[in-house]
């Protein structure tokens, strides 16, 4: 089933998350986590997104391949995930979301981070992520922290973009999938 997803404006984006359990409902969500991606062409989406506050992302770079091929078969669950390290070194890459249609702006972000969590079995991996793998999964981690990726630009890149944001969380600005707004 494809949910909805929330734009920016909508309150569970600012929520804090909560652990999950394993539950028989959790295996379907997911599923529908993943058809909501797809079927939304983003490379990650996160359970504050599609209206619940907990601490869930998926990731998929796979169609990402061809200009990253660290991003090859790159198509991951993560389920109460703990950032552990992060790389001293940043880098600057461009970045958009589905809860922020039609803004991309440059974020600098650690190059590489290593991350503890669970799959959608709620087996443990441990794991360090590079390049734009790293990318996706710090701006999915950052929803889970109730954050979005134009916390982190510039303070100019932010007056720049105020007038975008307010459009979005006034119910003025859609996107080309299934969407909830104010
Ligand atoms: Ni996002």
């Amino acid at each position: 089933m494809i949910l909805p997803i929330y734009l920016y404006g909508q309150p569970v984006l600012r929520k804090p998350t909560e652990e999950i359990e394993q539950t028989p409902e959790l295996k379907q969500f997911i599923a529908d986590m993943y058809e909501t991606l797809t079927q939304a062409e983003g490379c990650g989406l996160a359970a504050p997104q599609v209206g619940k506050p907990w601490r869930l992302f998926i990731v998929d770079g796979s169609e990402l391949e061809e200009d990253y091929p660290e991003c090859k078969g790159f198509k991951k669950t993560f389920v109460n995930p703990e950032l552990l390290e992060e790389s001293e070194e940043t880098c600057s890459y461009s970045e958009g979301c589905l809860s922020l249609p039609g803004i991309s702006e440059n974020v600098v972000r650690p190059v590489s981070v290593k991350m503890r969590y669970l799959d959608e079995n709620f087996e443990e991996h441990e794991e360090t992520f590079t390049g734009f793998c790293a990318r996706i999964v710090q701006h999915e981690y950052d929803h889970l922290e109730a954050h979005v990726f134009t916390d982190r630009i510039s303070p100019i890149r932010k007056t720049f973009v105020r007038n975008k944001l307010a459009a979005i969380a006034k119910g003025k600005v859609g996107a080309r999938y299934k969407y909830k707004r104010q």
